[in-house]
């Protein structure tokens, strides 16, 4: 099964609040970006600033430097899953014990530049991987089509691994990834950058499926 998940990058409780409920009853997941200014040039919405009744499963993506602390504020929040990046993590084995004695679900992030072979060590840890496909920190950025590749390794390697793929995903790239052994495919231009989500999200959703590889 292939699912379409938003991507959330907003600076105020507000815009948040209102970004989830334009794409509420049509996806079982949100995505939401955080950024502190430091692994990314960007700041995004702090923890302390949301405050999110949902229904819907909620997926943290870390871009930043102390994973420690937003891992901790996050499991505190009530999100289902915490996605931190491989790239500024000093203690992986810790993170990934941290979240799962919590009773949350645990991905790591790579961007494009960064191998598999990084984390093929952790694979049977994870519950998600979630290959970047474009350099985080801004949404509306092109798609990095060498990630191609590393997604195709990766499903070789995991037939039932959670692979995640985030940048530049719209109608197009969906079938690129897809084709290429992704399952969850997370886009915020290619959603909220059309009048009608539900549209938007259904297209997607179909463009991947007819296209999947899982
Ligand atoms: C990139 C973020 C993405 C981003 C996706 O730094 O992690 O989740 O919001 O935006 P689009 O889909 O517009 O590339
Ligand atoms: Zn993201």
């Amino acid at each position: 099964m292939i699912e379409i998940v938003p991507a959330i990058l907003v600076k105020t409780p507000k815009e948040l609040k209102q970004r989830v409920k334009e794409v509420e009853s049509h996806v079982d997941r949100i995505h939401i970006d955080i950024m502190d200014d430091k692994f990314v040039p960007n700041k995004t919405i702090q923890p302390e600033d949301i405050d999110l009744k949902t229904d819907l499963m909620k997926e943290a993506h870390l871009m930043v430097e102390d994973n420690e602390k937003y891992v901790e504020d996050f499991i505190n929040l009530g999100f289902d899953m915490l996605i931190f990046h491989y790239e500024s993590c000093k203690d992986i084995p810790g993170i990934i014990k941290k979240v799962k004695e919590r009773g949350k679900k645990v991905a790591i992030a790579i961007n494009p530049p960064t191998p598999l072979s990084a984390i093929e060590g952790y694979l049977d840890d994870l519950d998600m991987v979630l290959i970047m496909s474009v350099n985080p920190g801004f949404s509306g950025q092109g798609f990095i089509p060498d990630v191609r590749t590393k997604i195709r390794k990766l499903r070789e390697m995991k037939e039932d691994l959670d692979i995640e793929v985030d940048g530049g995903i719209k109608l197009g790239t969906a079938k690129i990834v897809a084709k290429a052994g992704a399952n969850i495919l997370v886009s915020c231009s290619g959603i909220y950058g059309h009048e009608n989500k539900k549209e938007a999200i259904n297209l997607l959703r179909k463009e991947a499926m007819m296209n999947s590889r899982v």
